[in-house]
């Protein structure tokens, strides 16, 4: 549809939603349609009168109100905490599904079929491997480096390895990549951990589960065969499928940007890696802990929030530019915490996490902006109750990511809306001037 100008004196039909704008300089008035609860930027941009004599731009920063693609992988309500990945409600994913059940799923848009997990389990069971350059590579990091920046570049490494990344046209192609790159994400943060922690890297056990073999890559010492936690196993599992997805969040956009310029996955991926780092985003479950530590004990709670109340400091972990009701990762990752505390220790720091959750939930700040515990509030806990360095938790985030990314990236590409990403402005500087 086009824009009717000007308007029609005929009402319009009950069917098509439009809506109807008066230019108060003109007098015109202009029927845009409305499609999907939206209008197109594009229509819009036909109304006269924007800057630099361009039609009527949208300001819109942040894209708080802004849907720049169609998506069928994720869908989330915010207001009544509803999360969903292909139409399934995300406690059941959590309860009855492995990770790559759900990796699967959101890149297919189905659950596998018993045969078609084994062939997909045993796809990726045999990419874990690295590429013994790689291995030399992550040794010329500083012994402190950071894992988000180790594995953010070698994951862009990993194209330079594998040249065909460059064919995203070729559907084959792009299965061996998004193979590739679930099955070595977990490798890669592994071996950044041990690599800061100067122990020699541990080779993927491959008759291990996805989850099972992270763990023996980050523990294993001298035992022959690693065998890992039942309960540990499967609470990283959970955690990993409740971080699969969550529609265009900051990385997921990233990696779409990136990707509508047509680069390869690793690249992309590796940017999207860049944007989860920012303590706003995945960093944020790094953030928590070391907000709990600074707290350090439940009487320090109302002088913490007081500094937040008074925009001194952010609550980590709290608040979402989606969610304005209580984030439903967040309640599930509560309910792992007690399975996983009855294996390890009980960590001291979630006395203050639930004192700080109970104040926050009652005070008159935090319910009328909405602030609710998201998923980065409790899954640092459980992360550092089973041992993960408090620098690792990202990376926890990213692998948990690593499907969606990959899944929104294709999903992009095939898209016939889809075009390179190229935002307009604003323009605030000096008009034209000339060097003396
Ligand atoms: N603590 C205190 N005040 C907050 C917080 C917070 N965590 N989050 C938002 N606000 C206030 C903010 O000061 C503003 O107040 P006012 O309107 O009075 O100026 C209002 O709420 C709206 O904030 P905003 O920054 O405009 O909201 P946003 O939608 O742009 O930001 C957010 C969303 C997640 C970046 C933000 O809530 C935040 O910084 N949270 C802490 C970091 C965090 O936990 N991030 C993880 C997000 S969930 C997982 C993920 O995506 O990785």
């Amino acid at each position: 549809m086009t824009i009717v100008k000007p308007a029609p004196k005929a009402r319009a039909s009950t069917e098509t939603r439009t809506l109807t704008i008066r230019d108060d300089s003109t007098g015109e008035t202009y029927v845009l349609p409305v499609e999907d609860g939206a209008i197109k930027a594009s229509d819009l941009a036909k109304i006269p009168g924007g800057s630099d004599g361009a039609g009527l731009l949208t300001y819109d920063p942040g894209f708080m109100a802004t849907a720049a693609v169609k998506s069928a992988i994720t869908y989330i309500d915010g207001d009544r905490g509803i999360l969903r990945y292909r139409g399934y409600p995300i406690e059941e994913l959590a309860e009855r599904c492995s990770f790559l059940e759900i990796a699967h799923l959101l890149l297919g848009g189905e659950l596998p079929a018993e045969e078609e997990l084994a062939r997909w389990q045993d796809e990726i069971t045999h990419h874990t491997f690295i590429h013994e350059n790689i291995k030399k590579f992550i040794d010329g990091f500083r012994h402190d480096a950071h894992p988000m920046g180790i594995l953010m570049s070698t994951v862009a490494a990993l194209s330079t390895f594998y040249p065909e990344a460059k064919r995203i046209a070729d559907e084959r192609a792009r299965r061996s990549q998004i193979v590739r790159l679930i099955a070595k994400m977990p490798t890669i943060a592994a071996f950044a951990y041990r690599h800061a922690a100067g122990l020699p890297y541990v080779y993927p056990d491959n008759d291990l589960s996805y989850t099972g073999n992270f763990l023996n890559m980050m523990w294993k010492t001298t035992e022959l065969k690693y065998d890992p936690d039942p309960v540990l196993e499967r609470a990283l599992e959970v955690l990993f499928i409740l971080h699969a997805d969550h529609e265009q969040n900051c990385s997921t956009s990233t990696v779409r940007v990136v990707g509508s310029s047509r680069s390869d996955p690793y690249s992309a991926v590796a940017a999207g890696i860049g944007a989860l780092y920012g303590p706003l985003h995945g960093g944020a479950n790094e953030q928590v802990l070391r907000m709990l530590e600074d707290i350090g004990s439940v009487d320090r709670i109302p002088e913490h929030i007081e500094r937040v109340k008074k925009g001194e400091l952010r609550l980590m972990g709290f608040g979402h530019r989606i969610y304005k009701s209580y984030d439903p990762r967040a309640k599930l990752i509560k309910t792992i915490a007690d399975d996983v505390f009855a294996v390890t220790r009980r960590s001291p720091l979630l006395d203050i996490a639930l004192e700080l959750e109970k104040i926050a939930l009652e005070d008159e700040y935090f319910v009328s902006h909405k602030l609710y515990p998201n998923v980065d509030f409790y899954s640092g806990l459980i992360y550092q109750a089973m041992g993960f360095p408090v620098e690792m938790f990202t990376s926890l985030f990213a692998i948990g990511r690593t499907p969606g990314w990959l899944a929104q990236w294709e999903e992009g590409l095939l898209d016939p809306d889809q075009r390179i990403a190229r935002p307009r402005q604003i323009y605030t500087g000096a008009d034209l001037r000339h060097v003396d």
